[in-house]
Order: structure tokens, then C-alpha cells, then sequence
């Protein structure tokens, strides 16, 4: 009889004491998508990233993003002016010479340049159908896990450096943001 109140005593102290936990454990989703965004934005600012995602008329190039060689210029449709295509030096694959390469290359439009915003401005710009290719969060979701210029940065050739994270993770990290309500996080 004794035991079986200790017993029942017992069980009723695990489930307040779970209960307890499990209400010190949900997450601040407010801080949780916060967090996220400001992880993705550090792929964003990776120089690999940015050197396409500019807001001049041309590219930039290496890790300390100096203006692309031999006056390459962003051209009309964003692929280069007539007689300086991205395409003519670009292949569709890294070459050994060094060229970086991948199917479609050429910078990303002028709506979708990054430079100079802080987290707050990128998450806004990354979450506008008018400045994003009209995608919607699902979409830019598969884009950063999948596109094929994205996957570039993660295999870029002639001794480049990635992004700290892998796409893997900065795919986790955009559905957490999304699932957390796509916050843009707060100025700092
Ligand atoms: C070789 C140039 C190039 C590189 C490198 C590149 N991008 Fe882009 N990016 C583009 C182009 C071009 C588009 C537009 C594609 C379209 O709308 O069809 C684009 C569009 C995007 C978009 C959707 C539009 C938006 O603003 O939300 C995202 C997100 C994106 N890129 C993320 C990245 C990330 C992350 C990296 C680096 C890991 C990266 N890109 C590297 C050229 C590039
Ligand atoms: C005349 C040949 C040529 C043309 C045309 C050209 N590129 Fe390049 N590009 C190169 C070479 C060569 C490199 C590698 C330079 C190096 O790493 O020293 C390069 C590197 C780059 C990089 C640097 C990648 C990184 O992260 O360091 C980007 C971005 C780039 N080009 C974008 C473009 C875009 C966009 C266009 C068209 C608007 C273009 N290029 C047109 C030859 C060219």
C-alpha cells in the first residue's frame, strides 16, 4: 500500500517534472528564425556568394573581391556586354586553368544584389517576390539546397574557399527560418 502511493507519487513527480522541462525547452521561435537568418547570412556574405551578387556593373573576383579582370562589364542581360560574354571564358565546368565555371554562369540581376545590407536588408531583400525572381520561400529554400551556381561555391576550384558551413546545413538552416516564420532579424 505504502509502496504503491510512492509509486504513484513517483510516476505523478516525472510527469510535472517532464512537463516542467518540456515548457523550459520550447524554443523562442522569435530568436530561433533570428538566429538562423543571421547563420544563412554569413553564406550570403561569403565572398564566393558575392562576387555575383554585386551592385555594380560588373563582377568582383577572389577573397578580397576586386573588381573582375580585364574590364568585364554586367552587359544588358546580365551575362556581359557583345564580344566579352561570360560564357566565352566560363565553361560550364571549373576548368584546370583556373576559370571558374558552372552551367549559366553570370551575375545574379541587379534587384537580387547584396552588397551592403545588413542582416535585416538581406533577410527582407531574400523574402521579396519583387526582388527575389518572384520565388516564394519554398522555392528560395530548394535554391540555396540545390541550384546548381549555388552548389558552385561549395566546389569552386583554383584553390577557392567555401562557405564556413556546408550547403547541407545552410539547406537545414533556411527551412528552420522559414518554419520559424522567416523573421528578419532585428537591427543591430
Ligand atoms: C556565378 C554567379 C553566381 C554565384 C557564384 C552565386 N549566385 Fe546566386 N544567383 C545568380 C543568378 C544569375 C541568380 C538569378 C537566377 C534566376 O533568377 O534564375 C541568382 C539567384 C540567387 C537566389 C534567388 C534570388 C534571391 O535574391 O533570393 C539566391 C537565394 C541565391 N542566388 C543564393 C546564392 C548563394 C547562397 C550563393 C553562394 C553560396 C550564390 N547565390 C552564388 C548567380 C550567382
Ligand atoms: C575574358 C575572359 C572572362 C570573361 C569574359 C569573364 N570572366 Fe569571370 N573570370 C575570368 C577569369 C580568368 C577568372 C579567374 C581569375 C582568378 O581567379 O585569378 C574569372 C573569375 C570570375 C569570378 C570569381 C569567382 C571568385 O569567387 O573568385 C566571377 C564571379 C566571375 N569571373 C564572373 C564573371 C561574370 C559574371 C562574367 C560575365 C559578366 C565574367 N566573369 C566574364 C575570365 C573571364
Amino acid at each position: 500500500m505504502v509502496a504503491a502511493l510512492g509509486a504513484s507519487l513517483f510516476a505523478a513527480m516525472v510527469v510535472w517534472s517532464a512537463e516542467v522541462e518540456a515548457v523550459a525547452t520550447v524554443p523562442d521561435a522569435r530568436a530561433v528564425s533570428e538566429a538562423a537568418f543571421r547563420k544563412i547570412a554569413t553564406v550570403l556574405r561569403d565572398p564566393r556568394c558575392m562576387n555575383c551578387h554585386t551592385v555594380t556593373d560588373f563582377p568582383r573576383q577572389g577573397d578580397d573581391r576586386h573588381r573582375h579582370i580585364m574590364n568585364v562589364l554586367r552587359g544588358g542581360d546580365n551575362h556581359g556586354v557583345p564580344g566579352e560574354r561570360c560564357g566565352t571564358c566560363h565553361q560550364s565546368a571549373n576548368q584546370v586553368n583556373g576559370v571558374p565555371g558552372a552551367p549559366k554562369w553570370g551575375l545574379a540581376p541587379l534587384s537580387m544584389g547584396w552588397e551592403g545590407l545588413d542582416d535585416h536588408q538581406l533577410a527582407d531583400a531574400i523574402k521579396d517576390p519583387s526582388r527575389n525572381g518572384r520565388r516564394t520561400l519554398a522555392q528560395i529554400q530548394d535554391h540555396m539546397a540545390h541550384d546548381i551556381l549555388v552548389s558552385w561555391a561549395w566546389n569552386p576550384g583554383g584553390g577557392r574557399k567555401s562557405p564556413q558551413i556546408s550547403q547541407a546545413e545552410l539547406g537545414r538552416l533556411v527551412q528552420e527560418w522559414i518554419d520559424t516564420g522567416a523573421l528578419s532579424p532585428d537591427k543591430r
